[in-house]
């Protein structure tokens, strides 16, 4: 275990972000299929934090729903109407052990990119150092409205001033902060009751802890963070799309250092959540969304969306939308086969094009493979589902279920009127409308008898092209046939 484990990590999460303009409070906007906060808990325990606390106010029973199933464990702060991020502080410290010692990391429900390695990184800083208060700093030629950094004559940090309270000189500082820190606990306790609100904005301002620890004779530091993106927040949805792609292209670097080809990262979206095997090869215009997992050697995409769905070892999936599906190792699907919820492909098995299939288990070897509907069903091993073949599981009210046996076959342009079974090695012909069990070994024809009507063109349409060809051939056939009698002769 980590000795230098910090006590707690308060995520500040109860801002309004007025500027998402939007109905979902700014946590929740996802990116790498995580809402911001998601992204904020996952480096919180990254940091192996003991406790880890959520200040929430603004649209709170939202936010709450989210945390409470993403990470059960973490703790909800309520902010009062007391405004400012010193203020979420503290009310996030009175939501834990009010003796809790050590070290308190805070971070932000909208920082998304920040990892637990950084935050590690930094509770190792700060207490190697002894100090009362480390900030992590970054620098930028034109650091916007971030709050500056004031260091002192021989370099130390002095204080923080927000730009809106700062003078045009130091607005012309380039180090700003990010608003991630490292505190000790008894330090922060006593500093947060003494912070006013007598400034630009009027709200308890958590920089101004900063200056009080320094007063307190406590050391304050600066962490220095050469990666910027780790310190940038999301305040609109135009941040909301440049971070989103950051971390795209992070989490596709990381697949591609562990052994997976990706074709094309620029047009590849990989959810956080995501696992995929060495040597699978990933083409272009591909999303791998939610809980996805691509096992070794799979071929996905071009063009295909997989969400929640596992795809075995060896398998290739083409220009498909898949959701909630099962694909089986060395299996085939597409090109332009949709996989609804409950898509279950085995082993070898194969789902053709312009194939929808919906709560369909399609076992081993068995295959769907050109333009047909496949829903409510079970295939059996090795069957063969015909062209066109649709099974009709919808009765107008109710929907039933069709099955079909081990190595069965369903003729071209065929409906299977669920419920209804087709034993083991039982067969329909072509074109036939299904109502009835098909029993072991049985072909099942439903369609009439064929009737060839002679010289009904000729006779309905005397004068068209149709009945001149007619015509021609039958003089061609008889021909053919003098000749192969005479040659036969
Ligand atoms: C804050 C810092 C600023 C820093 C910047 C980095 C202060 C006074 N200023 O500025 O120095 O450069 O972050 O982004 O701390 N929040 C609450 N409750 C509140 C207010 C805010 O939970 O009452 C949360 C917000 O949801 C957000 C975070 O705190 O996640 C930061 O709030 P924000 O208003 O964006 O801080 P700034 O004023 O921009
Ligand atoms: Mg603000």
């Amino acid at each position: 275990m980590n000795a230098q484990r910090p006590a707690a990590v308060i995520i500040l999460a109860a801002g309004e972000g007025t500027r998402m303009k939007s109905d979902t409070p700014k946590v929740l906007h996802r990116i790498g299929g995580d809402p911001l906060l998601g992204h904020a808990l996952r480096a919180a325990h990254g940091a192996e934090a003991e406790n880890v606390a959520v200040v929430v106010r603004h649209e709170r029973d939202r936010v709450i729903e989210f945390i409470n199933q993403a990470d059960p464990t973490a703790i909800i702060a309520d902010q009062d109407e007391i405004k400012g991020t010193g203020r979420a502080v503290e009310c996030g410290l009175l939501a834990l052990d009010p003796q809790l010692q050590g070290t308190v990391l805070v971070t932000m429900g909208d920082v998304p990119l920040l990892s637990g390695e950084t935050l590690t990184a930094l509770t190792e800083a700060h207490v190697t150092a002894g100090a009362a208060v480390t900030v992590i700093t970054a620098t930028l030629d034109d650091p916007k409205s971030y709050g500056r950094i004031v260091r002192g004559a021989d370099g130390s940090v002095e204080r923080i001033v927000e730009f809106k309270d700062a003078t045009d000189a130091e607005r012309e500082i380039k180090e700003f902060n990010s608003g991630i820190y490292a505190f000790d606990a008894e330090v922060l306790r006593t500093a947060l009751p003494k912070i006013g609100t007598d400034n630009a904005q009027g709200e308890k301002y958590l920089t101004d802890v900063l200056q009080l620890a320094r007063e307190a004779g406590g050391k304050v530091e600066a962490f220095l963070c050469d990666d910027i993106w780790q310190t940038e927040g999301v305040n609109d949805r135009v941040q909301l799309a440049r971070l989103g792609k950051v971390l795209n292209q992070r989490t596709c670097e990381r697949w591609m250092r562990e052994g997976v080809t990706i074709v094309d990262p620029d047009t590849t979206w990989i959810d956080v959540h995501a696992t995929i095997e060495r040597d699978a090869l990933i083409l272009p215009g591909t999303q791998v969304i939610g809980a996805s997992t691509i096992g070794t050697h799979a071929v996905i995409g071009p063009d295909t969306t997989l969400i929640d769905t596992e795809v075995g070892a060896h398998a290739e999936v083409k220009r498909t939308e898949a959701n909630l599906a099962v694909i089986g190792a060395d299996a085939k699907v597409g090109p332009f086969s949709y996989l609804r919820p409950g898509t279950e492909l085995g082993v070898g098995g194969k789902i053709g094009g312009f194939v929808e299939t919906k709560n369909a288990k399609i076992h081993d070897g068995a295959k769907v493979p050109h333009l047909a509907y496949c829903g409510d069903a079970v295939v059996g091993e090795g069957s063969n589902v015909g062209a066109g073949t649709i099974f009709a599981n919808y009765d107008g009210t109710n929907k039933h279920q069709t099955v079909l046996g081990k190595h069965s076959f369903v003729g071209s342009n065929s409906v299977l009127v669920a419920p209804v079974t087709l034993a083991d090695g039982a067969y329909v012909a072509a074109g036939s409308a299904i109502t009835k069990n098909v029993g072991p070994g049985e072909l099942a024809v439903t369609r009439a008898q064929q009737r060839n009507i002679a010289g009904w063109v000729e006779r309905t349409r005397p004068d068209s092209a149709a009945a001149a060809a007619a015509a021609a051939a039958r003089t061609t056939d008889a021909q053919t046939s003098t000749e192969g009698e005479q040659e036969q002769a």
